[in-house]
């Protein structure tokens, strides 16, 4: 079975509290349950983490390149800053799916930009907590794609 590595930045773990109106009431344990439930019928297993330090996410990114099929990937504000990130995705050659809660487009200028995006294969933004949904949707298709097994 293969396994994706679903991997969360700074200040995701206060979801629920905080920011509501931005980011919805769903916590990121909620956030967990439903990609549990959609990976088993996706037949995918799923290693769900959240760390508010770059040095760690740089090194899950590292891991993912050993023990990962595909990483799907909302690094909070890191997207907006870290090359160390972006080395990182380059380097693990594994496809990437970015996912932010919020339409990152519809809020300010400097989030805009994002380095995470140049190293995704999709980005999937402003469908709060459906958004890792529809990226283990995405992923699902793109890896049976590259067994070329029929995706579900
Ligand atoms: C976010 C958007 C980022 O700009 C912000 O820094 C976050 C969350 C989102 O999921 O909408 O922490 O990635």
């Amino acid at each position: 079975m293969a396994t994706v590595f679903i991997l969360n930045g700074p200040n995701l773990n206060l979801l629920g509290v905080r920011d509501p109106a931005v980011y919805g009431r769903d916590t990121l344990g909620d956030i967990e349950e439903r990609c549990l439930r959609r990976a088993a019928a996706l037949k995918l297993e799923i290693d769900f983490r959240q760390t508010n330090h770059e040095g760690q996410l740089v090194d899950w990114i590292q891991e993912a390149r050993e023990s990962a099929d595909a990483i799907i990937l909302n690094a909070g504000a890191f997207t907006h800053t870290s090359l160390a990130v972006l080395d990182a995705l380059s380097a693990a050659d594994l496809p990437v799916i970015e996912v932010h809660l919020s339409n990152i487009f519809r809020r300010e200028r400097f989030r805009h930009h994002s380095y995470v995006s140049l190293a995704a294969a999709g980005v999937i933004c402003g469908l709060g907590a459906q958004g890792y949904e529809l990226a283990l949707e995405a992923v699902a298709r793109l890896l049976a794609g590259r067994t070329g097994e029929t995706s579900q």
